[in-house]
């Protein structure tokens, strides 16, 4: 048999995510991922660097029922403390190192203190992890003064906002969710 390739991990996902995401599938959805062995060659045309902020690459829209794409993360980019618009986010690591910082909700009555951090993760080659909002809010980066960082991102449902909470008060603005490039064969966005 051939190399478990990300096509057939497209087409895998694509199987199981038809009806819906249950518990079950949550568990399947990560052994997939972690049965797909990274493999440059399959992702490489499909990066997208910048030195401004990690840029997000769009690679399947999933029948519009989930997003799949490559997130690049240059040395020491980060993302903002964020929420999954009540989705589910599964992360793999191609490339290098990230970090995974989780935080708990702020307590809205108590606005104006620091967020709360619940955990410190840290996702090598093939990890694959999973996060909703009910286990808390997180930031994803990469440390590395030396190597950039590829993860693949899989949001089930779609969403085009999230919010974005400030480290020092908790306070949160609702931004846009953004690609900087896209590969889906589907044209409409969202
Ligand atoms: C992350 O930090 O989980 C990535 C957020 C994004 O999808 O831009």
């Amino acid at each position: 048999m051939g190399r478990y390739d990300l096509k057939a991990l497209q087409e895998d996902l694509k199987n199981e995510l038809k009806n819906g995401i249950t518990k079950d599938s949550v568990d399947r959805v990560k052994h997939l991922m972690s049965q797909y062995k990274s493999y440059p060659k399959d992702w490489e045309g499909k990066e997208f660097w910048s030195d401004e902020k990690y840029t997000r690459t769009l690679l399947d829209k999933g029948n519009g029922l989930y997003n799949l794409m490559i997130l690049c993360w240059n040395k020491n980019q980060k993302s903002p403390i964020h929420n999954h618009a009540n989705s589910h986010c599964f992360m793999k690591t191609l490339k290098g190192e990230v970090y995974e910082e989780m935080y708990k909700h702020p307590d809205v009555t108590s606005c104006g203190c620091k967020m709360e951090k619940i955990a410190d993760n840290v996702y090598k080659v093939n990890d694959v992890a999973h996060i909703t909002d009910a286990d808390g809010l997180h930031r994803v980066g990469n440390r590395s003064h030396v190597e950039g960082a590829v993860t693949l991102h899989l949001y089930f449902q779609p969403f085009s906002t999230c919010r974005k909470y400030e480290d020092n008060t908790g306070r949160y603005t609702e931004v846009a969710m953004k690609f900087d490039q896209y590969f889906s064969d589907q044209f409409s966005f969202i």
